[in-house]
């Protein structure tokens, strides 16, 4: 007989028969880098134990015959010809807004570029504009709506910035509904202080002033108020500069708030270095990292990560991914959520596109988008793979013929049941 040990407690769910269970880890690796990325830890035949909101047990189904685990389980689900994953975590989101902007999706469609149509009023000032007048409850409804939606698109954990109020006021708003989401969903949620998304419209002429807002005048009050895990700043022509960055970034630091870096979007603007330098959890986008980046990044703590959704939504060039894994960096993948330049939050959809654009593997995307994306927010201790003792946050498939099946089978709902803090959420 195996002995598991008397881990197993009353409140248990049992999934079994899984057809193979994945994103095992049992080193307690909390980054996968390089070539470790190819392998996705794999369990055929197997079954999967939750107890309360952690995962308590796995193994073969052999295994689970010869055991007695079968007295102390309470509810069970049988995952013949199903696949098991930890939950999506995307680590970059702007899920907090207040309406949506097609209509510059059809001026891009005519022609205008994302920045032509940000120099004539569009883009962030667009979404400033309107989220300035709207409701602290309007926002938390409809973004409490948008979590609903990435849940059941398998998303376990997610990111959400600010940077759509741009005065005080507004960013405080925006900060309060991402903390009170962050009490009240299931998810997982860190929440990022981006004051510094754009120079808004009445500091158009004196962007220092608007900077000595932020450092000296939002973020001590955030701060406090710990409304802020990170702080982001948008490293981009037209937006902070390099040395604005590091000075917004180095001020948070101070309050113990770590960077994020949007960087090398749609220019080379130095947000890379400015991340590095920094000692940044993550800098975002990269569809302009060079060669010089990618040795910065190898000697850093820096999680490369990539927004398939803005890329493609904004057909920008494709960021070096390929490239990046094979000089042995990490790379973690997340949605950008937003209205303007990723209206989508699907993490199934950013998985198949890395694949199909930039050539990533399916099991580096899996990675990508599991363990790594949990780095890039800070909690990969606890999510972003099966290990004992880490949160329950997993989801079935449908039935499918393989892991490569998810990416390839691209837009596609082929996730029939999602699991978050080991409640099930939904059933199809
Ligand atoms: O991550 N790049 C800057 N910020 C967002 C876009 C925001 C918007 O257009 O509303 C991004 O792509
Ligand atoms: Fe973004």
């Amino acid at each position: 007989m195996i002995n598991f040990g008397n881990e197993v407690r009353n409140m248990s769910l049992l999934i079994k028969n899984i057809k193979s269970l994945a994103g095992i880890e049992e080193k307690g690796r909390e980054i996968f880098s390089g070539k470790e990325m190819s392998s996705v830890g794999c369990l055929d035949d197997s079954f999967l134990i939750i107890s309360d909101d952690k995962i308590s047990e796995f193994g073969t189904m052999e295994q689970f015959r010869i055991s007695d685990f079968g007295s102390q389980i309470s509810e069970e689900i049988d995952a013949s010809g199903k696949f098991v994953l930890p939950c999506w975590v995307d680590s970059h989101t702007h899920l907090v807004f207040a309406s949506s902007r097609e209509q510059e999706f059809m001026d891009r469609l005519h022609g205008l570029s994302y920045q032509e149509i940000a120099n004539r009023g569009g883009g962030i000032l667009n979404s400033a504009n309107k989220l300035r007048a709207a409701s602290e409850e309007e926002l938390y409804e409809s973004a409490w709506n948008r979590l609903n939606e990435i849940m059941m698109q398998g998303t376990g954990a997610v990111e959400i910035k600010s940077g759509y109020g741009l005065d005080k006021a507004s960013e405080l708003k925006m900060l309060n509904v991402i903390s009170r989401l962050k009490k009240n969903h299931p998810l997982t949620i860190q929440s990022t202080f981006l004051g510094a998304h754009a120079v808004p419209l009445e500091y158009k002429d004196n962007k220092e002033k608007y900077m000595d807002l932020l450092i000296s005048e939002m973020l001590p009050e955030i701060a406090e108020k710990k409304l802020a895990d990170y702080c982001d700043v948008f490293c981009e022509e037209g937006y902070f500069t390099k040395a604005e960055t590091i000075r917004i970034l180095e001020a948070a630091k101070g309050y113990g708030i770590l960077p994020k870096v949007h960087a090398e979007q749609l220019s080379h603007s130095g947000g890379i270095e400015a991340g590095v330098e920094t000692g940044a959890i993550s800098v975002d986008h990269l569809e302009y990292c060079n060669d010089k980046d990618i040795s910065l990044l190898k000697n850093s703590v820096t999680m490369p990560t990539i927004l398939p959704g803005a890329q493609f939504f904004l057909q920008l060039p494709f960021p070096p991914a390929r490239k990046m894994i094979d000089a042995g960096l990490p790379l973690a993948i997340a949605s950008d959520y937003n209205p303007g330049s990723s209206p989508s939050g699907n993490m199934n959809l950013m998985v198949a596109l890395a694949c199909i654009q930039y050539q990533l593997t399916p099991e580096e995307a899996i990675n990508a988008a599991t363990i790594n994306s949990a780095y890039a927010m800070g909690i990969s201790k606890t999510h972003g793979t099966i290990t004992k003792g880490k949160k329950a946050n997993v989801f079935i498939t449908k039935e499918i013929p393989s892991l490569a099946y998810l990416p390839y089978s691209f837009g596609n709902t082929l996730i029939e049941t999602v699991i978050i803090n080991g409640k099930i959420e939904n059933r199809s």
